[in-house]
């Protein structure tokens, strides 16, 4: 089973991507998790630029495309999703890469509540399957943790396990509802 972890931060010190790499770590025997790279290389969306379908573009649509789920992390920026995260997935609209997705949408800050609204209502509208016990809020901001520090802290590395649990079960039961 392959994962595909999207962070809406280009940070290098970023908490949500130390959440999604902590992730990667923890991930079940027979799952992996992969980090996306390509979101700083994505041009603004542009309809008029759609049709020439940019090299980043084509990337991004085939990792989410070959991934059997996503887990999706973006930090909140004036009470919205940042920038990049919603260029993204502007540009992965059209291409109905994430209908019927299977998407885990974790926060990284209990503060962060209308960019998780909004990330609920944008993947929604694209008509991703948002797995609701794989979609937490773990206090990661301000807590100092490091991507390894997070990944053996006790309750919340035992949260995380359980969220990609959860991704993976959905990911199983629509398996098996296709046969
Ligand atoms: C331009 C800007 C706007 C921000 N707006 C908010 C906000 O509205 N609400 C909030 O809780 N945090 C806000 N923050 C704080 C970020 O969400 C916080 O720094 C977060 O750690 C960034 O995520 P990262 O560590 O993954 O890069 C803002 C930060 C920046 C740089």
């Amino acid at each position: 089973m392959k994962f595909l972890a999207i962070s809406g931060s280009l940070r290098a010190a970023s908490h949500n991507s130390a959440l999604l790499r902590a992730m990667a770590r923890l991930a079940p025997a027979g799952a992996s998790v992969e980090m996306c790279r390509g979101l700083g290389d994505l041009p603004l969306f542009n309809p008029d630029i759609e049709a020439s379908d940019p090299a980043p573009v084509a990337a991004l649509r085939a990792q989410i495309i070959s991934a059997d789920a996503l887990l999706i992390a973006s930090p909140e920026y004036a009470h919205g999703i940042t920038g990049v995260m919603k260029n993204a997935l502007d540009w992965m609209v059209g291409c109905e890469a994430f209908v019927l997705k299977p998407i885990a949408l974790l926060n990284a800050s209990p503060r962060a509540v209308h960019a998780q609204a909004s990330l609920r209502e944008i993947v929604t509208m694209m008509s991703a399957q948002i797995v609701e016990p794989a979609s937490i809020t773990v206090p990661i901001l301000g807590s100092g943790l490091s991507e390894e520090q997070i990944a053996v802290h006790p309750e919340i590395s035992a949260a995380l396990r359980a969220a990609l649990e959860a991704l993976c079960a959905a990911v199983t039961t629509g398996r098996a509802a296709r046969l």
